[in-house]
């Protein structure tokens, strides 16, 4: 049994992780939308179409091995992503939306441009109509037995991100709002807003990987008729 000491050490532990891994700076920044305590911890907001669903499969399936975090250039924000050291081993992505161009390469707002060779049509279709300005749209493959561990992205007033599963994995995805931890029901092809400008964790305990469609778009342009904003949280 833990002692209280033991249980005190470990809350002390998790709370250095979340203090250390988060880009605070990247939190601090404001834009126009509503910031993490005005949006849920997470919602459902849309229903992947079971064509565009089984197009990212066969997409991750005929690419199984490229990984764009892995290619020297070929990811170039996730070089400059102050979360970096907190990236699995072998977490894969594989970027469906490029950067512009002329673009920032360390603006993920600025990889907007559809890869034409990876034959996600349909997807980038659907995209297109559901999420307008959906940007740094990825598949993302945590492999068995792995953690992202607690971290905090953009503040949600710059950027939100969704995120959906597409295969039954044994994983979790947890979001800590003071203090209490939510675990976000993740059933394949529902698209799940996460609000991320809170500390939130992914973790893989099964057999297989979890495979997720990520991406992030802008409250106003993409979210607000299906998210209200909330008074406060
Ligand atoms: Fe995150």
């Amino acid at each position: 049994m833990n002692s209280i000491r033991e249980q005190s050490e470990k809350r002390m532990a998790a709370s250095h992780r979340v203090k250390n891994s988060t880009s605070s700076a990247r939190s601090r920044v404001r834009g126009p939308g509503p910031s993490r305590q005005f949006l849920p911890a997470y919602a459902k907001v849309a229903e992947l179409p079971d064509e565009v669903l089984t197009e990212l499969i066969d997409t991750l399936n005929n690419h199984f091995k490229k990984n764009d975090l892995a290619i020297e250039g070929a990811y170039p924000i996730s070089d400059h992503c102050p979360l970096k050291l907190a990236i699995p081993k072998n977490f894969q992505h594989l970027l469906l939306t490029g950067v512009i161009m002329g673009g920032d390469e360390k603006n993920e707002k600025d990889y907007l441009a559809w890869n034409p060779h990876l034959g996600v049509e349909k997807t980038k279709r659907w995209m297109e109509e559901n999420f307008p300005g959906a940007f740094r749209v990825r598949l993302s493959v945590l492999p068995p037995a792995s953690e992202f561990s607690w971290h905090i992205d953009t503040n949600t007033s710059v950027a939100c991100r969704c995120s959906t599963s597409l295969n039954q994995a044994k994983a979790a995805f947890e979001i800590k709002v003071r203090e209490k931890i939510h675990t976000v029901p993740m059933n394949p092809g529902d698209v799940m807003f996460t609000n991320s400008g809170w500390p939130h964790r992914v973790y893989n305990y099964g057999d297989n990987p979890r495979i997720n469609l990520v991406f992030g778009v802008e409250y106003d342009m993409a979210l607000r008729d299906k998210l209200p904003r909330l008074d406060h949280q």
